[in-house]
């Protein structure tokens, strides 16, 4: 089981449509898989169609329950595990919930607290090829427990002048986060957003290959393509789902080839 972490802490960078677009990929191709919406805005789950579960008792609405956090913190300190996935498009998932915010204030009292997500998905190895996690837009204790339970972090960045300042930081913070995760690397720099038709976005992707290049794989670049990521979003279907025969569900499939690669992992 290869845990992956999309990580960077500037926001609306791609982590979630990645996480949603290349887990359903990975599993399209054969992998079991498991995503983490570890964000308490919930896109992922949103973005999946997910907006309520149903364990045999009919369906209900989404309670923190159901989410990370019982992993994370439980009332009497016992029992600290996830529960039961719910199944989206071929993939489980553990969904995210707007009060999944109250680990942030609540985490640091607690000893190796940050190291809770790695032991919750422990158990789990046999179970899933890829463990994929969406953190939120912060360098807080969700993104910090998120990184800690990774083996390998992809970090999507858009192909602009913000995306490539944004990296050096994310860079940096991956340089803290392995004092406590020694084995974490960076397997793939995913570039998203990239428009063609501007020279701003081709000289960002040139800067990015030049400037990064040496640390990761720089992956070939996810288009820019302003109604089809909504569209998909509304109808809570992943991209390569929503709309299977646009070429953004081919790039899709070459960046997930490429995140395989870079794992060292053939095809299922
Ligand atoms: N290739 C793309 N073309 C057009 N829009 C995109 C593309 N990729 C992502 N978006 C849009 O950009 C916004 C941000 O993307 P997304 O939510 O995946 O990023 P994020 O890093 O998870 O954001 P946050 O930091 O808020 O969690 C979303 O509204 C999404 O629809
Ligand atoms: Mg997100």
């Amino acid at each position: 089981m290869k845990v992956i972490t999309f990580f960077n802490h500037a926001g609306g960078v791609g982590k979630t449509s990645s996480v949603r677009d290349v887990g359903f990929t990975l599993a399209h191709l054969g992998h079991r898989v498991l995503l983490v919406d570890a964000d308490p805005q919930a896109n992922l789950t949103d973005w999946l169609g997910v907006r309520s579960v149903d364990r045999g008792d009919g369906p209900r609405e989404i309670t923190l329950d159901d989410t990370l956090y019982p992993a994370i913190l439980a009332d009497d300190g016992a029992n600290l595990a996830l529960p039961d996935p719910v199944r989206a498009h071929g993939l489980d998932l553990i969904p995210g919930h707007l009060d999944v915010a109250t680990i942030e204030p609540l985490l640091p009292g607690q000893l190796m607290g940050v190291m809770r997500l790695k032991e919750a998905l422990r158990p789990l190895a046999d179970r899933y090829d890829f463990v994929l996690i969406d953190p939120p837009p912060s360098l807080g204790q969700l993104s910090a427990l998120s990184v800690i339970a990774a083996q390998q972090v992809v970090v999507p960045v858009p192909a602009s002048g913000k995306g490539l300042k944004g990296l050096k930081t994310a860079v940096q913070m991956l340089g803290r986060f392995r004092q406590a995760n020694p084995d974490l690397t960076l397997a793939l720099i995913l570039v998203t957003q990239y428009n063609d038709t501007t020279n701003h976005s081709r000289e960002s992707l040139a800067q990015l290959r030049a400037g990064f290049g040496h640390l990761a794989p720089i992956s070939t670049p996810l288009t820019y393509r302003p109604a089809l990521y909504p569209d998909s979003q509304l109808h809570g279907e992943p991209l390569p789902l929503y709309s299977s025969r646009s070429p953004a569900t081919g790039e899709i499939l070459t960046v997930t080839n490429q995140l395989l690669a870079a794992l060292g992992v053939g095809h299922a």
